[in-house]
């Protein structure tokens, strides 16, 4: 059942968020409402529900708010609820119905502009029946090619500005936000025709992981780290997102997407400036992101004559993932059987500042891979002089800081310690912090963090129109240049491997080595 167990996960996250430590104070929202279009979609089910019950039910909502859905099913508030009831699995009744009777539905089509102003006036009723002060909070959790549409017909029925009515307006937009520079520039021009920038949140649900958001913590609250965070002490870094899960049943969008489009240009770039970013002179949303942003302009763009030198992809074959025999991409249903949408990709990028120079960013993700791991490693640099050597046959591995993102959160050093026993003996050991033996308690789910902060108008964990841009102007001749050369390899991998043999050539073209997981 999707929600089973989740009372008592509700119950340890308000252990977490209430704490009264100093320091861990959680700003409530205002009264609001949620209008949720694409609320019979498989998102609204699976994340967004499950995220919105937690943060009720644990006392992270104020007294006042309401969610409308919106579709094309034919449904009333009712049928809706009941819709919504059964995604919930076995949560007891009474905190069931405490939260459905919020809910209330409109069905229509999205893109013609009655249905629009039949919603206004809807919104406007529910406003004063639940006090919400005009409030709205609007989710886009449609399919991408209706995100146009819906804007325009948003701001055509005066439902965008904060300003046009009481009270406050923002907008949630999923990702894929484009899929090319050109197209996320037309599509950043006419939202913010509609909206101020201040009012969208664009949502990449990794910077709501506790774990990524950990790594501002972790770089800026301790003092030890910062001052050998460069390129005098660190030789190279690595992030590697790896899935063990296929496609499933998301062919049709997978087939125009490729794992550079889903997971580089959002997920992995932005670890890569959390990393990389000088420190902010305030923990403020625009003070961060202008650091992002520095650090995108930095990376030097990838040079297309030497492309598979530091940009290279691939795609699984049938194999073997935990213990069971799974198909290759071109037999996974809705795919054409002649494909070259990439699975997996791999990249080598440099920052080309101060800070950075010279050091190598290795980045890769794939699915279908032997499992489900996702983790930036920092390797420092070798020891300028092996005073052990003249008995000692081997070189000393360098200190690795890994940063567990998933499974098994936490973060651990590396380094060289003496083996009891023989005088000139050493081996490798681990320091380690993990999140759930040290905080005890279940970390909120990443949709959680970022609903609340779109909830307190905080845009911190959300992308700004220049970085997107920016992100798509480093990602796009990629693809360009892939999609141009229909003859191009794109290397195959069985499922269960770590990826194409090419991906390894091009770390160990460098004297180095992807690290296993
Ligand atoms: C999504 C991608 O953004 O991230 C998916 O579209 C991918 O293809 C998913 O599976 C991975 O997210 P997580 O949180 O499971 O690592």
């Amino acid at each position: 059942m999707l929600l089973k167990g989740i009372d008592i996960m509700a119950e340890a996250i308000v252990s977490i968020l209430s704490q009264e430590k100093e320091g861990c104070a959680e700003s409530l929202p205002e009264p609001f409402s949620l209008i949720i279009l694409g609320a019979s979609g498989d998102l609204t089910k699976r994340k967004l529900i499950p995220a919105l019950f937690r943060l009720w039910k644990g006392g992270l909502f104020p007294d006042r708010w309401y969610l409308v859905g919106l579709s094309r099913s034919p449904m009333d508030d009712e049928g809706f609820r009941k819709e919504v009831r059964e995604s919930m699995g076995s949560l007891p009744a009474p905190d069931q119905e405490g939260f459905l009777k919020r809910f209330y539905y409109l069905a229509g089509d999205s893109q013609d502009l009655r249905y629009y102003l039949k919603l206004k006036k809807r919104l406007l009723e529910l406003d004063k029946e639940h006090g919400t002060q005009g409030n709205r909070l609007f989710y886009l959790a449609t399919p991408p090619d209706l995100y146009r549409g819906i804007i325009r017909h948003l701001g055509a029925a005066g439902l965008s500005r904060t300003g046009d009515g009481p009270g406050w307006t923002r907008i949630i937009i999923e990702k894929p936000f484009g899929r090319d520079l050109a197209s996320a520039q037309v599509l950043n021009r006419e939202i913010t025709e509609v909206f101020a920038e201040e009012q969208i949140f664009r949502i990449d649900h990794y910077l709501g992981k506790e774990t990524i958001q950990n790594i501002l913590f972790f770089r800026f609250a301790n003092a030890i780290f910062e001052p050998i965070w460069n390129r005098r002490y660190i030789d190279h870094v690595q992030i590697t997102v790896a899935e063990s899960i296929g496609i499933g049943r998301r062919a049709g969008y997978y087939e125009q997407a490729g794992a550079l489009r889903d997971m580089f240009q959002n997920h992995l770039l932005q670890l890569l400036c959390l990393v990389a970013m000088e420190p902010p002179a305030t923990f403020e949303a625009d003070a961060v992101r202008d650091e992002k942003l520095k650090v995108m302009k930095a990376v030097r763009p990838v040079q297309m004559e030497e492309i598979g030198q530091c940009a290279i992809r691939g795609q699984y074959g049938p194999g073997v993932v935990d213990g069971q025999e799974v198909a290759g991409y071109r037999g996974e249903s809705g795919v054409m059987p002649d494909s070259k949408t990439e699975t997996f990709a791999a990249m080598k990028l440099y920052i080309d500042n101060w800070r950075w120079q010279g050091v190598p960013f290795y980045l890769r993700s794939g699915k279908r891979m032997a499992k489900r791991s996702a983790e930036i490693a920092i390797e420092f640099k070798q020891i300028p002089h092996l005073l052990f050597k003249p008995l000692m046959s081997e070189a000393i591995a360098p200190n690795t800081l890994a940063f567990r993102i998933q499974p098994q959160e936490g973060i651990s050093l590396t380094f060289q310690a003496k083996n009891p026993g023989p005088k000139l003996c050493m081996d490798s050991v681990t320091m380690d912090f993990n999140y759930r033996d040290n905080f005890k308690g279940v970390s909120p789910e990443a949709y959680e963090r970022l609903l609340l902060d779109c909830l307190t108008g905080d845009q911190m964990l959300f992308a700004r129109k220049d970085w997107v841009e920016l992100s798509w102007s480093l990602i796009t001749p990629i693809l360009e240049f892939w999609q141009n050369m229909p003859d191009l390899d794109c290397p195959g991998y069985p499922a269960g491997d770590p990826g194409p043999k090419e991906a390894g050539e091009l770390i160990e073209r460098d004297g180095r080595c992807w690290r296993t997981f």
